[in-house]
């Protein structure tokens, strides 16, 4: 990520800083691995270590059970939440899809304002399938609204804010939370961190944090909740924490770790005279796993060329497809629709059916809007991903039912 500076901040780092008003200001460090990566400095009103109480945060039910026997799955994601506005949030809300030690799927319907929150496990991406929200942190504010791939790194404290008009749409959310750090693709950049021309996407496509959201009047003294996640050595655990102010307290800051987002609309994607592989829609990239977004684009222009995806076996991932929006030719017939997700996992062979792969060559264009992740280590299913799975999907290819 590039260098940005927002707000006030003093003329060298370390040193004693008032704002323009002369109130003191403590200086805070994020920095990744240790003080030996990517950082931001924060300049706070309040004392960013002045904790007055610390309680447990259940997150819900986070158990999984393994895949098996080996096959797809899809799930239905609307049938996990109802029409009825009930005071859910993209917090604390979430329904778990799929999950391993490295990354964790979820999905929410949301249309409430969440706490203020942060993730000390890992960086979020947050995908937004409908509606808009605005993301508000301490690096400061960011409009999101459908096809907006909202980063936010680890351990910022931020929070959803939605409209608080009953007739408001509300944010439909697919949440991949990762245990490290997510970033865009080392071949994507120069050895300086640019992104270079054969990048499908460029600086002007990333939204950053318009300046610091500064909370005032008296909610900025009031002890305010952050709810956390974070790492524990059996797992993943919550608590509520809270400070004697507000932490969006910061009058300006400077560094090259803050939120962002962009929209898959910005992708440029590559076209070629055959279809191109996945990597090819790579956005995104985490520990022991791969982000992409399939978009909209004209297809391939050898006269013979099968538009659809070859049949593949994933010797080494699994693939989770999030179907957004528009039509994935290779789905038809399997019942998958939008908001559907696809797992596609290692050890076993998928592509289109019979007659999408028969009948892509005289196809001259896709609509397909799809968010997928591929993990390189085994994912079990969660509660929600149980909860909304069709039991017919596997058998779709074939048309014939298992022998039992
Ligand atoms: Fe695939």
């Amino acid at each position: 990520m590039y260098y940005r500076a927002v707000g006030e901040i003093p003329r060298k780092r370390h040193i004693a800083f008032r704002a323009s008003d002369g109130s003191p200001c403590f200086e805070e460090f994020i920095g990744e691995e240790g003080f030996s990566s990517t950082g931001s400095l924060l300049y706070h009103r309040g004392v960013p270590a002045n904790l007055v109480d610390s309680r447990p945060w259940s997150l819900g039910d986070l158990s999984t059970e393994p895949n098996e026997p080996l096959g797809p799955r899809h799930f239905r994601l609307p049938d996990l939440f109802d029409d009825d506005r009930t005071g859910r949030d993209v917090v604390r809300h979430r329904r778990l899809i799929l999950a391993n030690d490295d990354v964790r799927i979820s999905y929410v319907v949301a249309d409430a304002t969440s706490p203020l929150y942060s993730n000390g496990v890992g960086d979020e991406v947050i995908y937004i399938e409908s509606g808009s929200a605005v993301v508000e942190s301490i690096f400061g504010s960011i409009e999101v609204s459908a096809g907006d791939n909202v980063v936010i790194p680890r351990v910022t404290i931020h929070r959803w804010v939605l409209s608080d008009d009953p007739a408001a749409e509300p944010l439909k959310a697919y949440c991949v939370e990762g245990s490290g750090h997510i970033r865009f693709p080392k071949r994507y950049l120069s050895e300086f961190g640019q992104f270079l021309e054969s990048a499908p996407l460029c600086e002007r496509d990333l939204r950053v944090a318009s300046g610091p959201t500064e909370v005032t009047g008296p909610a900025a003294d009031a002890d305010t909740d952050v709810y956390v996640r974070h790492r524990s050595g059996s797992g993943i655990r919550g608590s509520i924490v809270t400070y004697d102010h507000h932490p969006f307290d910061v009058v300006g800051w400077d560094g090259c770790l803050y939120p962002y987002a962009f929209n898959y609309r910005d992708f440029a994607p590559v076209v070629g005279q055959v279809v191109q592989p996945p990597p090819t829609y790579q956005i995104l990239e985490g520990r022991n796993f791969v982000i992409c977004n399939f978009v909209p684009r004209p297809l391939e222009f050898h006269p013979e060329a099968i538009k659809v995806p070859y049949y593949h076996s994933n010797v080494d991932s699994d693939e989770v497809m999030f179907y957004h929006a528009g039509e994935t030719a290779a789905r038809k017939g399997s019942g998958i629709g939008n908001a559907s997700v696809s797992l596609h996992p290692a050890a076993y062979t998928h592509g289109p059916g019979r007659q999408a792969y028969l009948d892509s060559p005289s196809m001259t264009e896709s609509n397909e809007m799809a968010f997928m992740v591929d993990t390189f280590n085994p994912l079990d299913v969660g509660e929600g991903g149980l909860a909304c799975d069709d039991p017919s999907y596997p058998w779709h290819w074939s048309g014939r039912g298992p022998h039992r």
